[in-house]
């Protein structure tokens, strides 16, 4: 979605289209998403060391719809600043986030990053979250948000839509499962 601050008061309608693109024009989605490259290493880091923030470690697993690993799926993964901004304060624009990883899950579907905890969009009500764009060959790619239990700004509309993940941090630590589903181009 686009990051503005007058965007970002459309946070949950953004998604919802967002989302609603991906489910319905999947090749599409997958020419938008951004792919890491084939021999992206499964972990990594999407915040420098020093980062100012709460640090976090963000790991999970892709799987498929029958929860077999899915090795080699691409994830884009992006998030602003523990400040809420996408770029060095006051600049703030998604499409070239400075806090960002590219990995491909292991052959057990596995896959790490170390970053620390994204802030609200300054002057908004919009809930801190962490992009995810994920894409495997033969399956329909995934474009979705984690945001944190416990976030004031999760609203339950957020919990009912696929588009936003709501993920507990447990001694800085948060998980997520990803699950892809069947489609897609076999090309990613
Ligand atoms: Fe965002």
């Amino acid at each position: 979605m686009a990051c503005s601050l007058v965007a970002a008061r459309s946070y949950v309608l953004a998604v919802a289209l967002l989302f609603a693109t991906t489910v319905n024009s999947a090749p599409a989605a997958a020419q938008e998403i951004r792919q890491a490259p084939a021999a992206a290493p499964s972990t990594g880091r999407a915040a420098p060391p020093g980062e100012p923030g709460a640090p976090l470690h963000v790991s999970g697993v892709v799987v498929d719809a029958g929860g077999a690993p899915v090795a080699g799926a691409s994830l884009y993964a992006f998030q602003t600043d523990h400040e809420g901004y996408y770029g060095v304060k006051p600049e703030s624009d998604n499409r070239n986030p400075r806090l960002k990883v590219f990995l491909r899950s292991d052959e057990r579907g596995a896959w790490a990053f170390d970053t620390v905890k994204p802030g609200s969009y300054p002057g908004t009500r919009a809930p801190a979250h962490i992009h995810f764009q994920v894409a495997a060959p033969g399956h329909a790619p995934r474009i979705f948000e984690i945001v944190f239990e416990g976030d004031p700004f999760v609203t339950p509309e957020m919990r009912r839509q696929p588009g936003f993940s709501v993920r507990p941090i447990e001694g800085g630590r948060v998980t997520e499962r990803i699950v892809l589903g069947p489609g897609g181009s076999d090309d990613n």
